[in-house]
C-alpha cells in the first residue's frame, strides 16, 4: 500500500479530514509530498510530479529557489525572531513600495488572512462605515466578516457554520464583473465604507475581470466615498510585478500582499494611502499586532525574491505561460471537449465549458464530476495540481519546455480516459435524484 495512503489513515484520526487546510484533501487520499526542486515535486512514495500547485501560488521561483535558501539559511544562523524591528524590513517595504506605489505606508503581517482582517478592521475605523462589500466568490482567508458568499439578496449568506451575521457590521455580497450591482447595492445602502475584491477572481478557478469594470468599480468608490481594497494576494508579483493594480492601471486605496512576496514563507501586508494607514496602532486607534509580524526569515526570503522581479522576468513566466495555454487548448482541442483556459501573467485555470467564465455563478455551473475525474487523471500522470474545480494553476520562472511537455502529454492521455459527460448525469425522462447534502463550504484556502 502507498505510503501516502497509510499516512492518511493516521491524519484522519488527527486531524479533520486529515489535512491541516480543506482543500488539500481529495479522493482517495491526498498525495503527500516530501520534497520540492524547481518545478518539481515529489511524493513520501517517490513518485515525481510537475508542480502546477506550488503551495497554492506563493513559490514564483519553484521549489528550493537557491537564493531563498541561501538567505533564510544565513538569517537563521544570525537569530529567527528578535521582537525588535529589523533593517532589512525598511528594505523589503521600499522595494514593495516601488512595485506598487499605491503602497505608501504597510504593515507587515504573517498570512493573507490576517492581512484581510486587519484591513477591514482599519477600514471600519477610518470611515467609522461598518458595512463591507465582498464578491461572490471572493476568498480573503478564513477571516468571519469575509466568508460569505452570495444569497438571494445583497446580504450574504455565511459560507461556514459559526459565521454569524453581524446586522451591525453587515458584509454585502455582489457578483464579480457587474459594475451595475455594486453601483444599486451603494446606492441603497449607506454604511459601506469597504469594498473589497480580487482584482482577479482566483478562488473559483480564475475569472478575469472584463475591459473597464475595475475602473468602472474604481469611479463608482470614489464617487460613493468608499474605500476600494484590492486584495492581491494571488495576483501581486504574478499578474505583473505590481499586481492587478499596474497590469490595469487602476489605483486602490488599500491593497493587500501576501503569497509570493514572502518567497515561500509567511509573509502578508496591507497598506495604502497615508493618512489611512497612519489610523493603525501606535500612531492611530487601529489595533493590530503579531508576534511573527515582519520576522526576519520571512523577510529575508521575500528580499531574495523581490530582487528578482523584473519586468524581463515577467515577460519571460507570462510567454511560458500563454504557450502552455496554448497547448492545452490544442490537446482540447483534438479531443472535441470544450474548454475554456483563462490566463493572465502567470495564472490560468481550466473550465470545460466553451464560453468564457465571468462571474462565480458561471464557474459553478461549470463544474462537474468529469471535471474532479480529470484532474485527477492528470494528477496520476504526473502534474501535482489542485484537485478542484475552482483552483487556479501557477507556474514559476523554473517551468519550460520540458515541463510543458510532460503538462501537455498527462492532459492528452487523461482526455482519452475521463468521460466528457458528467458521470451519473440524468438520460432524458429519468427523475433527478435527490440533493446530496454539501458536507464542506467550497470557499477555501491552500
Ligand atoms: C486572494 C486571497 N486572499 C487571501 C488569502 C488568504 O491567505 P492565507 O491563506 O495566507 O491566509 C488567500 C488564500 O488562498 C487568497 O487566495
Amino acid at each position: 500500500m502507498d505510503l501516502s495512503r497509510k499516512l492518511y489513515r493516521l491524519s484522519r484520526d488527527l486531524f479533520p479530514g486529515g489535512v491541516s487546510s480543506p482543500v488539500r484533501a481529495y479522493r482517495p487520499y491526498p498525495r503527500f509530498l516530501a520534497r520540492g526542486r524547481g518545478a518539481y515535486v515529489w511524493d513520501v512514495d517517490g513518485r515525481r510530479y510537475v508542480d502546477l500547485c506550488l503551495g497554492f501560488g506563493p513559490l514564483l521561483n519553484g521549489h528550493a529557489f537557491a537564493p531563498v535558501v541561501e538567505a533564510v539559511g544565513r538569517q537563521l544562523r544570525e537569530g529567527s525572531l528578535f521582537g525588535a524591528p529589523v533593517e532589512r524590513e525598511v528594505r523589503v517595504a521600499r522595494r514593495l513600495r516601488a512595485l506598487f506605489p499605491s503602497l505608501e505606508r504597510l504593515r507587515f503581517v504573517s498570512t493573507g488572512g490576517e492581512g484581510a482582517a486587519a484591513l477591514v478592521r482599519l477600514a471600519r475605523g477610518y470611515t467609522q462605515a461598518p458595512g463591507v462589500v465582498k464578491m461572490d466568490g471572493g476568498f480573503h482567508g478564513s477571516v468571519d466578516p469575509l466568508l460569505f458568499r452570495a444569497g438571494s439578496a445583497a446580504t450574504g449568506l455565511p459560507a461556514s457554520a459559526g459565521v454569524v451575521p453581524v446586522p451591525r457590521a453587515p458584509t454585502y455580497v455582489v457578483p464579480f464583473n457587474d459594475a451595475e450591482a455594486l453601483e444599486e447595492l451603494l446606492d441603497e445602502r449607506k454604511d459601506v465604507g469597504l469594498v473589497l475584491l480580487e482584482p482577479v477572481l482566483g478562488n473559483v478557478g480564475t475569472v478575469l475581470p472584463e475591459p473597464g469594470y475595475l475602473r468602472r468599480v474604481r469611479a463608482i468608490t470614489r464617487r460613493e466615498g468608499v474605500l476600494l481594497a484590492f486584495d492581491e494576494v494571488i495576483t501581486g508579483l504574478r499578474v505583473a510585478p505590481g499586481g492587478a493594480q499596474e497590469r490595469f492601471a487602476v489605483v486602490p486605496d488599500l491593497t493587500l500582499l501576501g503569497k509570493a512576496i514572502g518567497g515561500g514563507l509567511p509573509l502578508a501586508a496591507y497598506g495604502g494611502r497615508r493618512e489611512i494607514l497612519a489610523h493603525v496602532a501606535p500612531e492611530g486607534p487601529v489595533y493590530q499586532s503579531g508576534t511573527y509580524s515582519g520576522n526576519p526569515l520571512s523577510l529575508a526570503a521575500a528580499e531574495a525574491t523581490l530582487e528578482r522581479v523584473n519586468a524581463s522576468v515577467q515577460r519571460r513566466i507570462e510567454a511560458e505561460t500563454r504557450h502552455l495555454v496554448e497547448e492545452l487548448a490544442e490537446v482540447f482541442r483534438a479531443a472535441g471537449r470544450p474548454v475554456s483556459l483563462p490566463t493572465l501573467g502567470s495564472l490560468f485555470s481550466l473550465f470545460l465549458t466553451a464560453g468564457p467564465v465571468r462571474d462565480a455563478a458561471e464557474a459553478r455551473a461549470a463544474a462537474s464530476p468529469a471535471h474532479t475525474s480529470l484532474l485527477r487523471g492528470v494528477l496520476d500522470r504526473g502534474v501535482f495540481l489542485p484537485q478542484s474545480p475552482f483552483e487556479t494553476f501557477f507556474l514559476s520562472t523554473r517551468h519550460g519546455a520540458r515541463e510543458r511537455e510532460r503538462v501537455v502529454e498527462a492532459f492528452s492521455q487523461a482526455l482519452k480516459r475521463s468521460p466528457a459527460r458528467q458521470r451519473g448525469a440524468r438520460r432524458p425522462g429519468r427523475r433527478a435524484p435527490p440533493r446530496r447534502k454539501r458536507r464542506r463550504p467550497r470557499t477555501g484556502p491552500g
